[in-house]
């Protein structure tokens, strides 16, 4: 896996984010695109595009997930009712680090030391003055690219490795 680190390149490439939430997130979704778009932000809506109770957050998530390992976006912002499987889903794509969010510190801190490039958020948890709040600080957050931050990665990028060859891939 070839993860971009360049601080200069990733200011430039901020600007267009992804968003994707299942019903448990729709609502939030919704005010967020709006929110981010009249701020600047180019948004790209992985989905659900419409309400449906029944539907499953892997099938929006894991797409966005994907766009985010492959630079398609600069990072993601994926949306479930608690957040929770909406993390577990994006962390299954290689490249992707993801993490439930909801409080300031942990916003910036997960990208400047994990360098996290997606963060999930509980439509039914967090309000949506406080998922922007910590939207922003994500968003405006650079990772620090210190030598240990590194070498750590560089070891949840061996083990996904290992896992993709298990998978035969
Ligand atoms: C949907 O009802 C809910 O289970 C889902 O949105 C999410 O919270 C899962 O983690």
């Amino acid at each position: 896996m070839n993860v971009k680190r360049n601080s200069n390149k990733h200011i430039m490439e901020v600007l267009r984010i992804g968003i994707a939430a299942d019903h448990g997130g729709f609502e939030l979704k919704k005010h967020l695109i709006a929110m981010l778009k009249e701020i600047g932000y180019e948004v790209m809506d992985f989905g659900a595009h419409e309400l449906v109770a029944g539907d499953d957050y892997p099938d929006f998530v894991i797409p966005l997930a994907r766009a985010v390992a492959k630079g398609e976006v600069a990072r993601g912002i994926a949306i479930c009712g608690s957040g929770v499987g909406a993390s577990v889903a994006a962390n299954k794509v290689p490249g992707a680090r993801a993490a439930l969010i909801t409080d300031s510190f942990s916003a910036h801190q997960g990208v400047e030391d994990d360098d996290m490039n997606i963060m999930c958020l509980g439509g039914r948890v967090t309000g949506v003055a406080l998922a922007m709040d910590l939207i922003t600080i994500f968003l405006n957050a650079r990772f620090k690219g210190d030598e240990r931050f590194m070498r750590r990665l560089s070891k949840v990028e061996a083990l996904e490795k290992v896992n993709r060859s298990y998978a035969g891939k």
